[in-house]
């Protein structure tokens, strides 16, 4: 059984169809990822996942032996999921080190916690040297990464992220990447990553599905979808 089974995910704003039964299976330990184009839904499945969207009753979003679909928000995040928006949603008149420190704020243990902010910190050596800067004069790629980080230091079993490489320099992009490659080995943990940069995406995923307005048209290994015709052509530029 896959860890995270979604079925039948459907997604209406309003008279708009968005997601039109989209079937998805993460298992654990993996990095799977979601591509696609602007509009095609994605931002809207890691929503409804995370509990931030209603879905009909036909929709089954399971986490091991949770129906997420009848849970709210923060109790999806108490089971290990964490979302990690779109557009780097930091606190930025607190600094780099409250920021971190206000993503462990349901945790008791605080041994743990310190263990946790060590990793990050180490993980990201620039926010290490930012530490006492106030987050909303940290650079765009800075702002990301501790987005990552305060999300890592909520003790998360499955990340989901939101376009982590979105306005970034190339050579941030390979930072932040490298670190989501280096967190799903060295901690274990499941990682949903949603990407336009599929290149990316797809070197660093053990699996992918393509996502066209609102439906998944493609699905298998990241390797060989790196190589099919179809998604060179659609969606690597080359
Ligand atoms: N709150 C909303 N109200 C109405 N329509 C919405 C809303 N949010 C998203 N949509 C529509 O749903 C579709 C999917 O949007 P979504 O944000 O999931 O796309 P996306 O794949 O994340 O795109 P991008 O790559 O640009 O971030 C789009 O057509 C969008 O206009
Ligand atoms: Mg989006």
């Amino acid at each position: 059984m896959p860890a995270l089974n979604i079925k039948n995910l459907h997604v209406y704003y309003g008279h708009i169809h968005a997601l039109k039964g989209i079937d998805l299976q993460v298992e654990e330990g993996e990095i799977v990822t979601l591509i696609g184009s602007n509009g095609a839904g994605k931002t809207t499945t890691l929503r409804a996942i995370s509990g931030l969207l209603k879905t009909p009753e036909e929709t089954s979003i399971r986490y091991n032996d949770a129906e997420l679909t009848q849970l709210r928000a923060h109790e999806t995040v108490e089971r290990g999921l964490v979302h990690v928006p779109e557009g780097r949603r930091v606190f930025a008149r607190m600094s780099v080190q409250e920021n971190l420190t206000m993503g462990a704020y349901t945790r008791k243990n605080q041994r743990m916690v310190k263990d946790d902010l060590e990793y990050v910190l180490k993980l990201f050596p620039r926010l290490q040297e930012r530490r006492m800067q106030l987050a909303g004069t940290l650079s765009g790629g800075e702002q990301q990464m501790l987005a990552i980080g305060r999300a890592l230091m909520s003790s998360p079993k499955v990340l989901l992220l939101d376009e982590p490489s979105m306005g970034l320099a190339p050579v941030l992009v390979e930072t932040i990447f490298d670190s989501i490659e280096q967190l799903n080995r060295t901690r274990g943990i499941t990682i949903l990553l949603v990407e336009q940069n599929a290149q990316m995406a797809l070197q660093v995923a053990n699996r992918a599905y393509v996502l066209e307005t609102g439906r998944i048209t493609m699905s298998g290994n990241a390797q060989d979808m790196l190589n099919d015709p179809k998604v060179i052509a659609a969606y690597l530029g080359l």
